[in-house]
This record gives structure tokens, C-alpha cells and sequence, in this order.
């Protein structure tokens, strides 16, 4: 089925898993919305989370799309039961898949996540890392300045290293040998994370797990692109779209063809 999969992130955090995506389902059509206009949506309440998620999902399953990737750990945390009962289509989330892959890779049994404050307070990654491995160390740190310094393309810097530093300072502390980027933004700051955290720790990037939970989808449900398809991406945003193009461009790495400025709710 040529139709696109959806994707979608409260901004530019989606990229790091419409990166993923490419990579391991070349064939694949895109429909990416970001909601810049409303990020971050990681301070919000569950209620207001939750509307904009089904607002923006409803806008992709009208352009047609025959699956849904909630790039957004917190859209995930607040939503996905929501977005599940509202459609019909499959849904994946980046939760499950990312937590699985922690649990399976720490030796130590000690794995930090860090996230937006909704998604550690919500609790969801410790709950799914302990279904995989019920005796693991989990914890939780939220870095609210990552996802501003993202939007605003600061990647690198004296700023982000000393908010970076400060995050993860607990580290210090602890046997952790598995750090999950818990927020699809923070990716996007991988060098500045590294070089902080030093060479040992195990960084998990939840995109690959969730992209190849998304694989397995299409194809048991017979959903996939017929080999040969010629993909189309389209990227919707509901902030400026010159903006969206030029950051966008530059953090995905790739041309944006179509960028389209879709308005939403206040
Ligand atoms: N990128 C999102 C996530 O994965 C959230 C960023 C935000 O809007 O706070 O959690």
C-alpha cells in the first residue's frame, strides 16, 4: 500500500525518528506534522496534551496515512491509549519499544531515562523498563532547557554543556550502563550528551526500536509499499514554514520539498 505513514512530535524531536525511518524503510512515504506553534508540549497537563495529540492525529488520518508513529515520548506518556480508541489505524508508540531495548541492554541493572518533565513524572518508562526487567534501577531525570535549546537550533555550545552537565550530573552516583534519550529532541543533542556522560554509558535512541516496531506492522498487516515505490514525503507544521524548512532541513539532513503551514488550535 503506497499510502504514507504518519509521523508526528510536538516540533523538530520527530526528525531524529523520520531519520530512522528512512533508513530502514526507504520505500515508505512520509506525512510528518510538527506542532511547533504549541511546543513544548512537555509542561503541559495530560488534558491539554492530549487534545492537541488527537487534534494533530486527526489532521494526519484525513491526509490519507495508514499508520501512526507518535514521535513524542510525552504524546506517548499522555495519549496513546486515547489516540488507539479514536482510530482504527495502528498506532505506534515510542515508549514501549525504547524501554524494551533498555531493559535488555544494561548488564549493570541500572538505566536512567531522560525525558520531559510529563513523561518522568508520568512514570511511564520505569513501569515498561520493569515489565522487561523487573529488577532494574531506573531513574528518572527531566532536562527542560533541551527541547528550547532544539527549537531554537542551538545544538552545541557553553550553554547546552553546562545545562547538559548539570542534567546529568547524578550520574556520578550511580552503577547506570544504559542512559535511554527518553525525548525524541534529544538526539539532536547527542555530541553534547556524549561528551558529557564520557565514552562508557550505553546511549539508547528509542527511534530505532519504535521504527522497527513500525516495520513489523506493515508487514503483518500486509500495509507495506510495493517494492519499487518512488516515496513522497510531506511535511506540515503548524508554526511559520520558511522557519520550519531551514531548521528542519538542517537537523534532518536531507531537503525538505514540501513544507505546509497547517493552523491549530489555540
Ligand atoms: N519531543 C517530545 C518528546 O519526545 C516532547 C518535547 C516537548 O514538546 O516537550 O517527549
Amino acid at each position: 500500500m503506497s499510502a504514507p505513514v504518519g509521523i508526528f512530535d510536538s516540533g523538530f524531536g520527530g526528525l531524529t525518528v523520520v531519520r530512522q525511518f528512512f533508513e530502514t524503510l526507504p520505500e515508505e512515504s512520509l506525512a510528518y506534522f510538527g506542532d511547533n506553534a504549541r511546543v513544548p508540549y512537555g509542561s503541559r497537563s495530560q488534558e491539554e496534551i492530549q487534545a492537541f495529540v488527537l487534534e494533530v492525529a486527526a489532521f494526519l488520518v484525513g491526509q490519507g496515512v495508514k499508520a501512526l508513529v507518535v514521535a513524542c515520548n510525552t504524546a506517548t506518556a499522555a495519549a496513546l491509549p486515547a489516540l488507539r480508541e479514536a482510530f482504527s489505524l495502528p498506532v505506534v508508540g515510542i515508549i514501549e519499544p525504547g524501554a524494551k531495548a533498555a531493559a535488555l541492554a544494561t548488564h549493570s541493572g541500572e538505566i536512567a531515562v531522560i525525558a520531559t518533565e510529563f513523561t518522568i513524572n508520568s512514570g511511564s518508562y520505569q513501569a515498561a523498563i520493569k515489565k522487561y526487567n523487573p529488577r532494574a534501577k531506573v531513574y528518572g531525570q527531566a532536562c527542560p532547557l533541551f527541547v528550547p535549546f532544539v527549537e531554537k537550533g542551538k545544538l552545541s555550545g557553553a550553554e547546552v554543556e553546562a545545562a547538559a552537565g548539570e542534567y546529568l550530573s547524578f550520574l556520578a552516583a550511580t552503577a547506570v550502563d544504559t542512559l535511554v534519550l527518553g525525548c525524541t529532541h534529544y538526539p539532536h543533542l547527542l555530541p553534547v550528551i556524549r561528551k558529557v556522560i564520557g565514552p562508557d554509558i550505553k546511549i539508547i535512541d528509542p527511534a530505532e526500536a519504535t521504527v522497527g516496531t513500525l516495520k513489523e506492522i506493515l508487514q503483518e498487516k500486509g500495509l507495506l509499499a510495493p517494492a519499487g515505490n518512488v516515496p513522497q514525503h510531506r511535511f506540515y507544521t503548524s508554526a511559520d514554514p520558511e522557519q520550519f524548512r531551514r531548521l528542519g532541513q538542517q537537523l534532518l539532513g536531507q531537503p525538505m520539498d514540501y513544507v505546509e503551514q497547517v493552523p491549530v488550535k489555540k
